[in-house]
């Protein structure tokens, strides 16, 4: 139809998309036969038959099964490429990528590895198809604060490739204000901040209140909840906090929630973007097809998508003459 055309050709900005969430079933195997993996032996179909998820943790279990496939330079630089290239034909003009490189060093693969190949993948990108992206790296919350603190440390040199920091991974018992030392040395470093309040999770609102008051959280990844709340909604109104909600695992998680929480979150007066969240894990819904999801669950007006669209490139973490050539 003529108006899935309008969304193919609208000019798009991604916020939220974890690196790794970007894997395909296609690459897995590629990476399996390139490190001798046993995941060689099977098809795309069965490894997508093993995807199922219900919740944060179910999610993050195949997340992470996907995740230990990755080990050499090349293997951060063909995922990168592969999401670059994928959006890139659907008009993402700019995308802010999370990448988790906890989940890396943990098991021996060296932090400048994973910056290395992401780095060079962007270049390449950039000169092939004119994507324009940043980085922002992600502290994984179930681990420890010192942790985190290690990982910005191994950072230091690299953060000339990084534009802000995130939070993600397990909620449940692991709020912002954890990790508040390592965001304070994040915003003296001059880096942007960014973090998960996950779908309905425990302490979900002290959560969202800590990130906005407590650990000068720029944005919300996902914060739906933010809609219990008129003290919250006022908050991120009156700062003009960006949302940035993922109409795949809305769907999943929270059944209806594309048709209610979003057309709220536009009532409260939220400033919303929408976003793929973890697209290899979600039946490859990109961005036109998390665009689409939010259309007809909320049924957006073509005048809404355009200014949601809008809304993510004047929420990105850009300089405003970049800004200009987007808008
Ligand atoms: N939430 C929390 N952790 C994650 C996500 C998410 O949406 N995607 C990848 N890790
Ligand atoms: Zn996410």
């Amino acid at each position: 139809p003529a108006s899935d055309t309008f969304l193919e050709a609208l000019p798009k900005a991604e916020l939220h998309v974890h690196l790794e969430g970007t894997l395909e079933p296609a690459l897995k195997i590629i990476l399996a036969r390139r490190n001798g993996h046993p995941l060689q032996n099977m098809t795309e179909d069965e490894i997508r038959a093993g995807y199922s998820f219900h919740d944060l943790p179910s999610f993050l279990a195949l997340y992470y099964e996907g995740v230990d496939l990755l080990q050499t330079e090349q293997d951060f630089y063909d995922l990168c490429y592969a999401y670059l290239k994928k959006v890139a034909s659907q008009n993402v003009l700019y995308t802010e990528m999370f990448f988790d490189p906890q989940l890396h060093t943990r098991r021996g693969v060296a932090f400048g590895t994973v910056i290395t190949g992401i780095t060079r993948a962007r270049k390449d990108a950039e000169r092939d198809f004119g994507i324009r992206s940043q980085l922002v790296m992600c502290f994984i919350r179930e681990m420890s604060a010192e942790s985190a603190e290690e990982t910005f440390t191994q950072a230091l040199p690299y953060l000339s490739d990084i534009v802000g920091v995130g939070l993600d991974s397990d909620e449940k018992g692991n709020p912002p204000a954890k990790f508040a030392n390592v965001f304070r040395r994040a915003r003296e470093a001059g880096l942007h901040v960014t973090m998960h309040c996950d779908i309905d999770q425990e302490n979900t609102h002290e959560h969202i209140r800590q990130a906005l008051e407590d650990v000068g959280s720029e944005r919300l990844d996902h914060g739906l909840n933010v809609l219990d709340r008129p003290e919250l909604v006022a908050q991120a109104r009156e700062r003009h906090i960006p949302f940035t909600v993922c109409p795949f695992p809305n769907m999943v998680i929270r059944p209806g929630s594309n048709e209610k929480d979003i057309r709220a979150l536009l009532d409260a007066g939220m400033t919303i973007t929408i976003n793929s969240d973890d697209p290899g894990y979600m039946h490859s819904v990109y961005m036109t097809e998390a665009l689409k999801l939010a259309r007809d669950g909320a049924n957006l007006t073509p005048q809404e998508v355009v200014t949601i669209s809008r809304n993510a490139f004047n929420a990105a973490w850009i300089g405003e003459a970049e800004r200009q050539t987007y808008l």
